[in-house]
């Protein structure tokens, strides 16, 4: 049926760059016919890369691994085609193709069909390659250790493997600043006090020989769940300044222990009461103060835990009304009887 003996094969030489070996099989039956067919291409990961076939005939199809492209293989491979046009005439069409990994070593070609009667042509076999590493795979992070990690990728184009033992250096960085560069698959973060903040996103960066992966982003969720309560209080009267000091004892309860909190109260009513805010990085119980309470009145004292990044992270009320019977008796006579 093909009368495949008569082709023409150009060699080309571009510029000494690499030799870019054209097959081009003219047919000459009836109608089909392949003027420009698929050059191989080698691109970085992940580009896009593009390959052309023209010619006249009826109906022109691409060819991958020597199969006809099904919409699941375009999915799979990222692949988009232009519309050849329709015959019978000049086709052409135009293959893009990510540079994904799984395309590495595809094998790409095209069909012109002319009917009646049924004739057939194919281009030769072009060749996508692919260059570089992919990202590094499989972030995990866990707040209550901090260790941060990941797995390698799993993708290294067959000139590094060919190079011999060459070692990927993965560089972390946080918040878009390089944190450190190491060939570890993992690090503790545990030393930045970055379990305190509350945007941290870490990206990671591989690198082997000549390449750099894509950065590989994660948000830690750093989202520390404090909480604050009361557990306690005590009042003392102090007689010759006539103030009550009342003494909390309070439970920070924190997932991420190291964190800096800052403790300070409210009063309501505030009525020129001092207080000291309590500075802690660590969990346990804390002795606050307030003086100057007066005797004989209700208060609201509301303490408050912050973290300088997340702001308020819990805050209670406690009323304060443990005051003594005698106490504001004698002070109720005490006015009573100067009236
Ligand atoms: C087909 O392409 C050839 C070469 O480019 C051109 O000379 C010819 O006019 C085209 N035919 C049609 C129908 O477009
Ligand atoms: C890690 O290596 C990169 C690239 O060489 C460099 O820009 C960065 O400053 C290094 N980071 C550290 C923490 O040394
Ligand atoms: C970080 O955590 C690891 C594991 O818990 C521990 O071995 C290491 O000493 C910690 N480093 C610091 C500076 O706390
Ligand atoms: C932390 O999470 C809680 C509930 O999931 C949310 O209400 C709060 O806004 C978050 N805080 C920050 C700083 O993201
Ligand atoms: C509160 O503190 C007082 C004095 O320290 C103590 O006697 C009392 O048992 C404490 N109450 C609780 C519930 O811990
Ligand atoms: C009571 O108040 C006076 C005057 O403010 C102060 O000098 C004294 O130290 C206080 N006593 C106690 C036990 O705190
Ligand atoms: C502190 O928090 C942990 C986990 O969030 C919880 O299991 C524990 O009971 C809390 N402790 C107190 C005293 O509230
Ligand atoms: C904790 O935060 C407070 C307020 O931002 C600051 O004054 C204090 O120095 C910090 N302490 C530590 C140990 O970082
Ligand atoms: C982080 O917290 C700081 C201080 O509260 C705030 O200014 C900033 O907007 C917060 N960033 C995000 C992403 O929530
Ligand atoms: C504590 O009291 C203040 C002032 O009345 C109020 O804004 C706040 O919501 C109260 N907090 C709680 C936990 O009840």
């Amino acid at each position: 049926m093909i009368d495949s003996a008569v082709g023409e094969k150009m060699i080309q030489n571009e510029l000494g760059l690499s030799f870019v070996v054209l097959f081009l099989l003219i047919l000459s039956v009836d109608g089909a016919d392949i003027t420009v067919g698929p050059t191989s291409v080698t691109v970085p990961i992940y580009e896009t890369a593009s390959f052309t076939c023209e010619g006249t005939g009826n109906e022109l199809n691409w060819l991958v691994h020597s199969s006809a492209l099904t919409e699941s293989v375009k999915q799979q491979r990222s692949i988009t085609i232009t519309d050849p046009g329709g015959g019978p005439g000049n086709l052409s069409s135009v293959l893009t193709i990510t540079g994904l990994p799984v395309n590495d070593g595809l094998q790409i070609g095209c069909q012109i069909i002319s009917h009646p009667p049924l004739k057939q042509v194919f281009s030769d076999t072009s060749t996508l390659t692919i260059r570089g590493i992919s990202p590094v795979e499989d972030i995990q992070w866990s707040i209550d250790d901090q260790l941060l990690s990941w797995s390698p990728p799993s993708f290294y184009s067959d000139d590094i493997i060919s190079g011999g033992i060459a070692i990927t250096t993965y560089n972390v960085l946080v918040n878009g600043i390089s944190y450190i560069n190491t060939t570890d698959t993992s690090v503790w973060l545990n030393t930045t006090g970055l379990s305190c903040t509350n945007v941290t996103t870490v990206s990671i960066t591989a690198s082997i020989e000549q390449y750099e992966s894509q950065g590989r982003e994660y948000n830690l969720n750093i989202n520390g769940s404090y909480t604050i309560s009361i557990l306690n209080y005590t009042l003392m009267y102090n007689e010759t300044s006539g103030f009550f000091f009342i003494d909390f004892t309070n439970l920070v309860n924190s997932s991420a222990q190291s964190c800096n909190i800052t403790i300070y109260g409210n009063l309501y009513p505030d009525e020129g009461v001092t207080q000291t805010s309590y500075h802690t990085s660590t969990d346990g119980l804390i002795p606050y103060t307030m003086t100057g309470l007066k005797q004989c009145k209700t208060y609201i004292a509301q303490v408050i835990v912050s973290n300088p990044f997340f702001g308020i992270v819990d805050q209670d009320n406690v009323t304060i009304r443990k005051f003594t019977f005698i106490n504001c008796f004698k002070f109720a006579y005490f006015i009573l009887s100067y009236i």
